[in-house]
């Protein structure tokens, strides 16, 4: 019998890619759109676990806007902190595994790359609320898994990736944060791997490795700058335009970010013997589906 699966959030980038993917995993899955439950109302929409009685619930909904959170902190705590933790605590009662994701956002980029156990210290509302849905999750869910992850780029949404095309595709001048540091991921493969240990989260107890808090990003570091590099040349080969490096305090913005929020995804990678390949590889697929696309 195929797993069922209940996800909530169906347009965003992780949420378009685990649509995607789901049935080659043959994966039973049911998708909960921001009209079928909003999490801006927590307990209405930790319903719908009950209701539907899953194998295992997705997380892929968020309020992602950093900048936003900054002056929005009681919806974006309420969306990305109390809802997880309601919609845990219903995991937990209906006997249900949970996926919840996270961000490098909750360290504070001065000391990375970071393991999962290291001491975290958001910078931002955005990452002070991700943080506390964190906890909030693992607390009420012993069956729950919380991946962290980084810099999420796909051929859907805003996104990095889309925005360097566009901006270079208008002849602009590129100008790009070369002082922080972190790893691009791209939802596929990110989708790729949620599904790939969904049958194993399913089957295993609490106590078990696979539950808890783990890392999971693409493989290499790089600069924002580098990253706008690696995209161009991927696109435009030996045409790619230079990219000027800026630094942080050049591009002023209401949320601070961390300078170095590298996820070090090594005990991850253990647990689930998977490896992620290198953000180019990945990034070349992206460019390749937004190539078809045009
Ligand atoms: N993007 C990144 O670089 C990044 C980095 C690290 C971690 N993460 C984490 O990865 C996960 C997936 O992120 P993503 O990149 O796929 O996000 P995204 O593309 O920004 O999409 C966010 C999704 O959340 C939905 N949403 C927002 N507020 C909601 C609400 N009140 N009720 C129901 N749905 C709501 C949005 O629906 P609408 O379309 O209706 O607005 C959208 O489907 C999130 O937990 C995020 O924190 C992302």
């Amino acid at each position: 019998m195929s797993l069922r699966v209940l996800q909530y959030g169906a347009t965003g980038q992780v949420s378009r890619e685990l649509i995607r993917q789901a049935a080659g995993f043959g994966i039973d899955l049911t998708v909960l759109s921001r009209a079928d439950a909003d999490l801006a109302d927590p307990e209405r929409c930790a319903r719908r676990v009950a209701e539907h009685r899953p194998d295992l619930v997705i997380l892929a909904a968020a309020y992602t806007a950093v900048d936003l959170a900054e002056t929005e902190a009681v919806l974006a705590r309420r969306v990305n902190a109390e809802a997880p933790g309601a919609i845990a605590r219903a995991c937990a009662a209906a006997g249900a595994a949970m996926i919840h994701f996270s961000t490098d956002y909750v360290f504070d980029g001065r000391g990375g790359p970071y393991a999962p156990g290291d001491p975290t210290g958001p910078l931002n509302v955005y990452g002070e609320t991700k943080l506390e849905g964190e906890g909030k999750v693992l607390d009420a869910c012993p069956r729950a898994l919380v991946i962290r992850t980084s810099w999420v780029v796909s051929a859907h949404g805003k996104n990095f990736v889309k925005t360097i095309l566009r901006v270079a595709g208008e002849g602009g001048p590129l100008k790009v944060v070369d002082d922080q540091f972190g790893r691009p991921t791209a939802a596929a493969d990110l989708a790729g791997f949620v599904f790939s240990v969904a049958g194993r989260l399913a089957q295993a107890r609490a106590g078990d490795p696979v539950f808890g808090l783990h890392h999971f990003a693409n493989a290499g570091e790089t600069t924002w700058r580098g990253f706008a590099e690696g995209i161009l040349e991927l696109a435009m080969g030996a045409g790619a335009p230079a990219v000027e490096a800026i630094s942080t305090s050049d591009r002023p913005a209401p949320a601070a970010r961390p300078a170095r929020g590298t996820l070090d995804t090594s005990a991850t990678e253990a647990v689930f013997e998977v490896r992620p390949r290198p953000w180019r590889d990945a990034v070349a697929d992206i460019v390749a589906e937004l190539k078809v696309a045009a």
